[in-house]
């Protein structure tokens, strides 16, 4: 079987690196923090597999009916040669976009982006093996810094789906769109999903499902700082709590001490406590309204070229230029 090519920008070796940075600030922190990148290890990658398919969880479903309606006007209108997908995990959905750009006759390249090297490399291989024909060149990389290698010829049409952009805090956002901005040309194209405001009670249930798979998501990431770093928290230790920050218009993951904790961190010789009810947060998971989706593509250099919606408006996909 051919093999994907695949681009490493971060080893495993950069990743623990990175990852004892961020533990060090956010652990010794208050309020304590880790960013949700790191619930992406093999296992992790798998459970947000399985949240995608819960009842409760209607992100992935609404996204899905909006490019099925869409993916002929999106390839028609972009014309693209390279689709670059960031954050692509399964890249399930994406097979809409691939099936109407080849289609419609320009699609000579697929460039997935994953920090997932797990999620990535099987993903790669399967839509190499489905697409006889497609140069398929994985990056394994994190889409907050090292967009400026990524690969493909233009028109590039670069895919950021799920609503993985409400998983980064404001400011990281605008550096985030700046970036993109900065390796597309003039004319090239942006598709963002977005997750949208709606009733706090059925968000909540989307990340608080009545299985617990997202509860085992979220203590995951104490299973990732006890492997990667040697740590010993006690993933029973903590509660999963998810909660709507009616100001910040955003989800917030948690995950809350049952008892004192107290553990220790083996690469970081450090120390880490915990009393009884203190938490930990894990993601947010911001939730948009149009104007301010408009505002930030428009801030970063991108003209909104056209906005759709599921047909409960619960989810929206934005088609978005850059300016010339
Ligand atoms: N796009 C898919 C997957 C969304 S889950 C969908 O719509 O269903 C979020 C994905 O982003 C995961 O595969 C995770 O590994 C990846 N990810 C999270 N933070 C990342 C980062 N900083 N850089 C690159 N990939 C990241
Ligand atoms: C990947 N991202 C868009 C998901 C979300 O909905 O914020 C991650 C997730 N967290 C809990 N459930 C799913």
């Amino acid at each position: 079987m051919t093999e994907p090519v695949l681009d490493v920008h971060l080893t495993p070796e950069d990743a623990v690196v990175a990852l004892r940075a961020e533990a060090k600030a956010g652990l010794t922190a208050r309020p304590k923090w880790v960013s949700p990148k790191w619930f992406y290890d093999a296992v992790g990658s798998d459970l947000f597999e399985e949240i995608t398919k819960l009842p409760e969880y209607y992100p992935t479903r609404a996204e899905r009916e909006i490019l099925l309606a869409r993916a002929g006007e999106i390839a028609a209108t972009t014309g693209a040669h390279a689709l670059v997908e960031l954050g692509s995990g399964s890249s399930e959905k994406t097979r809409l976009l691939l099936d109407a750009l080849r289609e419609h006759g320009t699609l000579r390249e697929f460039v997935p982006l994953d920090v997932s090297a797990s999620a990535l490399t099987e993903a790669a291989r399967q839509i190499l093996a489905d697409y006889p024909g497609l140069a398929v060149h994985g990056v394994v990389g994190d889409f907050t810094e090292h967009l400026g290698l990524l690969p493909g010829s233009s028109p590039r049409l670069v895919a950021f789906l799920g609503g993985t952009i409400g998983n980064l805090i404001p400011e990281e956002r605008d550096k985030f769109l700046a970036s993109v901005r900065d390796v597309l040309e003039p004319g090239e194209w942006l598709l963002l999903g977005t997750d949208l405001v709606k009733d706090p009670e059925v968000l909540v249930r989307a990340y608080d499902d009545a299985r617990g798979v997202t509860a085992e998501f979220n203590r995951n990431v104490l299973r990732v700082l006890n492997r990667e770093l040697g740590a010993d928290l006690d993933p029973l230790a903590f509660r999963h709590v998810a909660l709507w920050n009616a100001d910040q218009e955003w989800i917030e993951m948690r995950l809350r001490a049952v008892r004192a904790v107290r553990a220790h961190v083996a690469a970081l010789e450090l120390d880490v406590e915990f009393a009884e009810g203190e938490e930990l947060r894990t993601e947010v998971s911001a939730k948009f309204r149009r104007e301010g989706v408009e505002r930030e593509l428009t801030a970063a250099g991108f003209e909104l070229h056209r906005w759709w919606t599921d047909s409960e408006g619960r989810f929206a996909l934005s088609l978005a230029r850059v300016v010339g």
